[in-house]
């Protein structure tokens, strides 16, 4: 493979320029994915090699991101282990909720690298697409995260069912988490295996509950998933929305990347995450802010960062579907002309 700042920014290797890629970078704020979703519903898209293809590179070709990510979601593996998964105007809901013993003892848990034959076969277009011009990261949602779209039914301000569950019912939640562990691992790894070069961990909601039972209902299995999909060369990225409250536990995971948040001080992360590269952090409505001031807070972030080798920068969560396109190219723009200290880590 050739050498991708990226993959050597994740290894905490020495490198020339910041990678940089946005969560979400294929969506709505992009008015050439809003052309392609005109004509299809968003599951056609999910469904469509060619279509995923296009919308994975879209953002490469129009910014020149260091790294492509997977056009899919992280609820389709879902669909195959009970729940029906609809995506609406109102987000997507999930049907029926699990929100019983016999629920979680009715999952089912599958083989994603046969039943998600048409996301891997949609990430073998997008590699093929690509060229080998920037490397292409696979994911999924970590358990505890698709567990509180599955017990909620959806999304949800507060996730009350799904605290309630894991208060009431902590066996259950831990049958039930096991069961998606089981799951997310593999297909990670028949992401892996049908070329993804990074693989990142989507925790979105992971960081609404207490430490004791974030590392108790989220951490253990997020492990498990990391265990089953470690592959020499290969990257994995462990993001966690909120993560401010939790360094001192993503700092126990086996994995080479950490990505956190906006709210979450980078300085701290940066002590605290030694040995692992981080990723991340500006506030997505930044984005919204006079280019004046976004210049000025990339740099400052890029200025915290230049000595380590350990960095990628990103946004501290998805995209807006509102942000201005032209605050994304000066953004990708300043760091690219970012000069990295010589000697970095020295
Ligand atoms: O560029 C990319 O990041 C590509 C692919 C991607 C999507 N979803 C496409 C998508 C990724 C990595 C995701 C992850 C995802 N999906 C997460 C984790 C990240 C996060 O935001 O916290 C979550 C929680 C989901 C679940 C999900 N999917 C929700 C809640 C929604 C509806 C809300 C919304 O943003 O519209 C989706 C739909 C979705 N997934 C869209 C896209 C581009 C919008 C669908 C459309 O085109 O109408």
């Amino acid at each position: 493979m050739p050498e991708f700042d990226f993959i050597k920014a994740a290894m905490c290797q020495p490198h020339d320029r910041v990678p940089i890629w946005i969560m979400r970078q294929a969506g709505r704020y992009l008015p050439e994915y809003r052309a392609v979703r005109k004509k299809v519903t968003f599951m056609e898209l999910c469904r469509s090699a060619e279509l995923m293809a296009e919308v994975t590179s879209q953002p490469i070709d129009i910014f020149g991101f260091d790294a492509a990510i997977l056009f899919s979601d992280i609820l389709l593996p879902l669909e195959q282990m009970g729940p029906k998964v609809v995506f609406d105007e109102g987000g997507p809901k999930i049907k029926p909720p699990i929100r019983s013993t016999d629920d979680v003892a009715a999952i089912n848990v599958f083989n994603p690298a046969e039943k998600m034959d048409y996301v891997l076969n949609g990430l073998k277009a997008i590699k093929k697409r690509l060229n080998g011009q920037v490397p292409l990261i696979g994911f999924c949602g970590s358990p505890w995260t698709l567990a509180c779209y599955m017990i909620e039914g959806g999304g949800s301000p507060s996730f009350i069912e799904t605290k309630k569950f894991m208060y009431n019912h902590p066996k259950d939640m831990a049958i039930l988490l096991d069961k998606l562990a089981e799951v997310t691992g593999h297909y990670l790894k028949a992401q892996i295996e049908a070329g993804a070069d990074a693989v990142q961990l989507f925790d979105s909601w992971g960081g609404i509950i207490p430490p004791e039972h974030y590392r108790k209902f989220s951490l253990a299995f997020n492990k498990k998933v990391f265990d089953i999909c470690k592959t020499d060369g290969i990257p994995r990225i462990m993001y966690l929305n909120n993560s401010g409250p939790y360094l001192h536990l993503l700092a126990e995971m086996d994995c080479e990347v950490v990505g956190i948040d906006w709210r979450t001080d980078i300085m701290l992360a940066d002590k605290i995450l030694d040995g692992k590269a981080i990723q991340g952090n500006i506030d997505p409505h930044m984005l919204f802010g006079s280019p004046d001031e976004l210049l000025k807070q990339t740099n400052i972030l890029l200025e915290q960062t230049a000595k380590r080798d350990g960095f990628i920068f990103n946004l501290g969560h998805g995209i807006l579907p509102t942000a201005p396109v032209e605050n994304v190219r000066l953004l990708v723009e300043t760091v690219h002309s970012f000069k990295r200290p010589s000697g970095h880590d020295a």
